[in-house]
């Protein structure tokens, strides 16, 4: 493949989550130099398939596993250095050197082990008080941006300086640990194995703590940068960027099924922000989703089928798409596609593209139904509406589909598929307006159908 210079991309999901990025972003690494994560933190679980060796990524960009690329951290995400260490040392085990290729921004606010805690005793509280739990991965991801927002986070570029770091860390403990305790009542909780070293009566100890980010300062200290800076220098350059979204479109914290949803922006106009670019500098939005609809979580899900019975669209969905988390292992939730969910994405995230992925977990189905629009208080609409209430009480509205009984598995040109299949690509792109530009016909990163290379359009 030709590179053409100086384009770059983005790339989002559109749907909740686990649409595919990871391998999309291993494959259109072929034609970047930098690969930057913008948000998200180890919530995130992308998997690449590589000449059949999977790897699970959750922090490190999908870019990684490309000898030469540089991948960043950018500011916008939530840093567990700990989780980071555990994934670079994975993969040096499997031969990928990662030291010398990685950047992380000095800005990247910290996860430190009271997020994870204040994280899961909320879930618990939540449960307790009979209220639905949001389903988080409780990695504290949620409590960590709420420091940032709250402006007294501690950054990567406090672990470079131990005293302003230990007074900023006391205070925080201070508060968070008045929490815990009087608010969550964690002096009766089972934090769990992970937690256990940093607890005690309920709450984090500073030793503990703190003790553990020195250690983490020294191994960092190589790989902290000026990301913004860099970024910038490799475009000036001349070179491709790959700005890889984590989680989707529908659980971005603005946009989504508020309030189930994660706690940042997932959607593309947030990569310039969360790394330190200019808004031109996204030339191409890239948006891979699913060829039905998956959801880990809590939530509303208008086009949810049943899964777990034997033999149904759902079940097949379920057990042929392999829909478990990779993060935190739990199934995911299955239903048909909904156009009228990737209108609203497509308008949101200004969508120049569609990859759809997972074609190939369909072959067989006798008859798909396309959500094109709803049914909400007597009126038929067909965008999603904003916010987990009203999105609660929409009834689909399903158009049947012929499905196909060939096999896709391993297609790579689009003439190729069945004859159903290609009908069903083409009512998607014309019921949501945007275009197919790739599919993806099974986790291996060759089985990719091209009809548009998003660095040449
Ligand atoms: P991400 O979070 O968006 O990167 O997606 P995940 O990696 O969490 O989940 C996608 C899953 O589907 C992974 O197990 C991939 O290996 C797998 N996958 C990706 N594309 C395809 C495809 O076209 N067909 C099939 N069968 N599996 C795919
Ligand atoms: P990738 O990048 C799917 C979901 C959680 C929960 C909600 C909030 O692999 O697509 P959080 O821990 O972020 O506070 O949880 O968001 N969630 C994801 N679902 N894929 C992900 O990432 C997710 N990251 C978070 O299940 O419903
Ligand atoms: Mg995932």
């Amino acid at each position: 493949m030709t590179v053409s210079k100086g384009r770059n991309v983005v790339v989002v999901g559109t749907q909740w989550g686990d649409e595919g990025k990871g391998k999309l972003v291993d494959w259109l690494t072929e034609s970047a130099q930098g690969v930057v994560r913008f948000q998200g933190g180890h919530n995130a679980g992308h998997t690449l398939v590589i000449n059949g060796v999977k790897t699970a990524l959750h922090l490190i960009p999908s870019g990684i596993m490309r000898p030469g690329v540089k991948c960043y951290i950018g500011n916008g995400v939530v840093l567990s250095v700990g989780k980071l260490f555990e994934e670079i040392e994975g993969l040096e085990k499997a031969g990928v050197q990662v030291r010398d290729r990685l950047r992380v921004s000095e800005a990247c606010p910290l996860i430190l082990p009271f997020h994870q805690a204040l994280d899961v005793a909320r879930e618990a509280a939540r449960e307790q008080g009979g209220v639905q739990k949001i389903g988080t991965t409780g990695k504290g991801i949620g409590p960590a941006y709420e420091d940032k927002i709250a402006r007294r986070a501690l950054r990567v570029q406090d672990l470079k300086h131990p005293e302003r770091f230990a007074s900023k860390l006391r205070e925080l403990l201070n508060l968070h640990n008045h929490i815990l305790v009087n608010v969550l009542g964690s002096k009766n909780f089972d934090f769990g194995a992970g937690l256990a070293p940093y607890m005690k009566d309920g709450e984090v100890q500073f030793d503990a703590v703190y003790a553990e980010a020195m250690r983490h300062a020294e191994l960092l200290k190589p790989m902290i940068a000026d990301v913004s800076r860099e970024l910038n220098g490799v475009h000036a350059a001349g070179g491709n960027l790959l700005f890889e979204g984590a989680q989707g479109t529908l659980l971005d914290v603005d946009h989504g099924t508020y309030p189930y949803v994660t706690s940042s922006n997932c959607v593309a106009g947030n990569a310039a922000a969360g790394a330190g670019v200019g808004p031109g500098m996204l030339h191409y939005i890239l948006g891979i989703t699913k060829a039905y609809c998956t959801r880990v979580g809590g939530g509303p899900f208008p086009t949810e089928l049943e899964w777990e019975k034997e033999g149904t669209p759902g079940w097949i969905m379920s057990t042929v798409g392999a829909e478990k988390g990779v993060t935190t292992g739990r199934s995911r939730r299955c239903g048909w596609f909904d156009a009228a969910l990737l209108k609203r994405s497509a308008q949101i995230n200004g969508l120049s593209g569609l990859c759809i992925t997972k074609l190939d977990v369909l072959d067989g189905i006798e008859e798909l139904q396309l959500c094109v629009g709803y049914e909400l208080d007597g009126e038929k609409i067909d965008l999603l509406p904003l916010g987990a209430d009203d999105i609660e009480r929409c009834k689909p509205i399903y158009e049947s589909i012929p499905g196909w009984t060939e096999s896709t598995v391993g297609v790579t040109e689009y003439d190729k598929l069945p004859l159903n299949a290609r009908r069903y690509l083409d009512r998607i792109a014309e019921v949501t307006g945007v275009p197919i530009a790739m599919v993806s016909t099974s986790p291996d990163r060759d089985h990719t159908i091209l009809m548009q290379n998003p660095y040449q359009a």
